[in-house]
């Protein structure tokens, strides 16, 4: 376990994070999403914006790969264009994204046909959209949703559904009887757990969370940090975590890409981009982290997953 408290600008964190191991498989590990010299532009009235510009990004399989920068750097349109998802005026104006599904054969996302792309939704790509907390159908309860989303992508399992919901719902550290809940009697930590319960539900290669900790106050946010790592550490998820909050990162990731009006400008081992930042944005992104000392949920993690 090698996660590390906030508080990192004043060197905290490269100290710790290079006490723990790193795990040499990870790095060698297998890419899940391959993507090159991916470019994205917006049709405006005043003509095209470019948003994500040539960037070059490998997620590699079972590893938590953080994507930085400000509002407006591209880091959910990159994640979007990633997981082919984006909508008009969007367009992806060049590069290539391999998709390397467990044990079969690459595969060219952007060239891919949508019923084929369809059939990868939620069983090998899942993303969890920022402020998808406020995206759950306020009249169902959560299993019904749970159910529904189940057997849409994946109706073969129609026998287990039953069986899956609460597993699921405790593999982030939720009593079974959320599923019995409306939306509205959920806390946002609550509903941020429930829904990244149900984008492992059909066990994907990858989950992409775009933003999943803004707009919860600091507490919930470890909690959801700490759900985030056990899916990895505990379940093998591969997660790309999209934040604004360099903290999260430091809490979080393995490797950190940090984007700047639309380019990936470094991307490396997260305790050494801390450590050792190559670009001066970077570098002031790091400086803005509030001091907070050592968050108290590290040994929470160490003991075992909080509820
Ligand atoms: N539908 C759109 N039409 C035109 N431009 C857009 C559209 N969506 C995003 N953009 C532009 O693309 C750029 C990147 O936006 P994006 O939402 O990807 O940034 P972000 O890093 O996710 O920001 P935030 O941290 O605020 O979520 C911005 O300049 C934004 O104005
Ligand atoms: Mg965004």
């Amino acid at each position: 376990m090698h996660r590390a408290g906030v508080g990192p600008a004043d060197g905290q964190l490269s100290q710790q994070r290079s006490e723990g191991q790193v795990n040499p498989e990870r790095q060698e590990a297998e890419p899940v999403l391959e993507v090159k010299g991916l470019d994205v532009r917006y049709r405006t009235t005043r003509g095209d914006v470019t948003a994500v510009k040539g960037v070059d990004l490998t997620v590699r399989r079972g590893e938590i790969l953080g994507i930085a920068g400000e509002s407006g750097s591209g880091k959910t349109t990159l994640a979007v264009a990633l997981l082919r998802l984006l909508r008009p005026p969007g367009h992806v104006a060049g590069g290539e994204i391999t998709f390397h599904p467990r044990g079969g054969q690459p595969v060219d996302l952007l060239r891919m046909d949508e019923r084929r792309l369809r059939a990868l939704r939620w069983r090998s790509l899942s993303y969890l959209p920022q402020g998808s907390m406020n995206s759950m159908n306020p009249v169902m309860r959560v299993g019904a949703q749970f159910r529904d989303v189940i057997l849409e992508h994946a109706g073969d399992r129609r026998r287990e559904v039953d069986a899956m919901v609460p597993r699921l719902l405790r593999q982030v550290g939720l009593e079974p009887r959320v599923a019995r809940m409306y939306p509205h009697e959920l806390s946002g930590g609550m509903k941020q757990r429930a829904l990244m319960a149900m984008s492992i539900a059909l066990e994907p290669d990858l989950v992409v969370a775009d933003e999943p900790t803004t707009a919860l106050d600091v507490t919930i946010q470890r909690v959801i940090l700490q759900s985030l790592g056990d899916l990895r550490d505990e379940f093998g998820v591969t997660l790309v975590v999209i934040s604004h909050d360099m903290g999260v990162h430091a809490q979080l990731v393995d490797r950190v890409a940090v984007m700047y009006e639309g380019e990936v400008v470094e991307v490396g081992d997260v305790r050494q981009v801390f450590k050792q930042p190559r670009h001066p944005y970077t570098r002031s992104l790091i400086e803005s982290i509030p001091r907070i000392g050592e968050a108290p949920w590290q040994e929470q993690r160490k003991g075992g997953r909080a509820s």
